[in-house]
């Protein structure tokens, strides 16, 4: 069975008819085509690879079905930058080499987006409490705990 949703993706409207079963991930990815979500647990909301942002919430869109997602405003990584000009966070991630493969990286960016507008001035313990909900294989996360703290310096 199929519904018709309207879901704005980083200030786009899709209205599509898609199967009830398909979720908001899957939507973004194959309806809306924004590849830089990705899909690091198959499915399970282990990794947060699928983090966006719901109306500004940082959620797992592998958690949720598009049709949940219908009449709501969606931010993906590819929404982050504004005029090609890279955020704060952004930049901390590039100039502190808080990333390897890259495959988390959206995730990330998203959750401690979300984070630093909720929480400006974290400690360390505050950055990494809220990193839980991402995994990395690669970086340690030494770097990226650096990123977000240098990123809330630089928003202060
Ligand atoms: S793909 Fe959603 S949490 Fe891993
Ligand atoms: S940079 Fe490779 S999984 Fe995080």
């Amino acid at each position: 069975m199929n519904t018709t949703v309207n879901i704005t993706i980083n200030g786009e409207i899709y209205e599509e008819s898609v199967p009830n079963r398909l979720l908001l991930v899957d939507f973004i990815r194959e309806v809306a085509a924004q590849t830089g979500t990705h899909v690091g647990c198959t499915y399970e909301g282990v990794c947060g690879a699928c983090t966006i942002q719901l109306d500004g919430e940082a959620v797992k869109s592998c958690l949720m079905l598009a049709v949940q997602a219908d009449g709501h405003d969606i931010t993906t990584v590819e929404g982050l930058a504004k005029d090609g000009e890279l955020t704060p966070l952004q930049i901390a991630f590039n100039e502190h080499h808080a990333l390897q493969c890259g495959y988390c990286t959206p995730g990330i960016l998203m959750n401690m987006d979300e984070f630093l507008k909720k929480n400006p001035d974290p400690t360390e313990e505050e950055i990494r409490h809220g990193l839980i909900g991402n995994l990395c294989r690669c970086t340690g996360y030494a770097h990226i705990v650096e990123a977000v703290k240098d990123a809330a310096t630089k928003l202060a």
